[in-house]
């Protein structure tokens, strides 16, 4: 049985008075919760959350890394400098990343190597763009993201990595994928790890990303190969937060 979790995405939103009493909700309405909750946060309030959900059932999450160790790379921020802070998962290859930063399955996968190799559990994000569902190549796409990452790190490394389905048009558009659209893509995504490993493809945590609400959230969550959420928007106020997690 795989545990279902939640994950926000605060993407760059944040400032000290908001992390304080976004943290605080959550934190003040996390009991009796069965979600692992995680909350991917900009780099320059990492110490900040990590002091205020010291001892709580809470789990910090980091929104990119780089891909080398340390050295002069200006700017950057690598795997250890984020598990310093108490950082356990990092977001890889979301598809803002993708599509303003240039970043290839080449380096995603990279990335993903980065992060298992420094003991993190990525979330690995993988999803099409709305031109590629109309022509029919959902599952292409979705298969070579996965595959390039297979290829580098060996099916085995999926036992620390989560994987995130986030269709690129449902991203903070409202327009959710229906269940059925996301179960099709989940599926399809699981059928495909089973195929280098049956064992991997039913332990793998898939979650849905993409105009996720409380509203919606446990008609997705209950598809039987959705194990959660990524949260982008509505993870920004703790009680839509907080019912999302419940959904679950
Ligand atoms: P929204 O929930 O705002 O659509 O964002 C989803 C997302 O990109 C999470 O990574």
């Amino acid at each position: 049985m795989r545990k279902t979790i939640i994950a926000g995405n605060w993407k760059m939103n944040a400032n000290k008075d908001s992390v304080k009493s976004l943290i605080g909700g959550i934190l003040s309405g996390i009991g009796g919760i069965n979600s692992e909750v995680v909350v991917c946060v900009p780099f320059p309030y990492l110490a900040q959350v990590e002091s205020l959900i010291d001892g709580s059932d809470l789990r910090l999450g980091a929104q990119n890394l780089n891909i080398n160790p340390k050295g002069a790379f200006t700017g950057e921020v690598s795997a250890e400098m984020i598990k310093d802070f108490g950082v356990k998962h990092v977001i890889v290859g979301h598809s803002e990343r993708r599509s303003f930063y240039g970043e290839t399955n080449t380096v995603v996968a990279e990335k993903i190597k980065a992060a298992l190799d420094a003991g993190l559990t990525p979330l690995l994000c993988v999803g099409e763009l709305l031109e590629d569902r109309e022509t029919g190549k959902t599952e292409a796409v979705v298969e070579e993201q996965i595959n390039a990452v297979i290829e580098l790190v060996g099916i085995d490394s999926f036992n620390n990595i989560i994987i995130a389905y986030e269709p690129v048009w449902a991203i903070g558009t409202g327009m959710t994928a229906t269940p059925e659209q996301a179960q099709e893509v989940h599926l399809f995504i699981r059928n495909l790890l089973g195929k280098s490993s049956e064992n991997i493809a039913q332990k793998t945590p898939i979650l849905y990303g993409g105009s996720m609400n409380a509203a919606n959230a446990a008609v997705l969550i209950s598809c039987p190969d959705i194990d959660g959420g990524l949260i982008g928007g509505a993870a920004l106020k703790a009680e839509d937060f907080l019912q999302i997690c419940r959904a679950g």
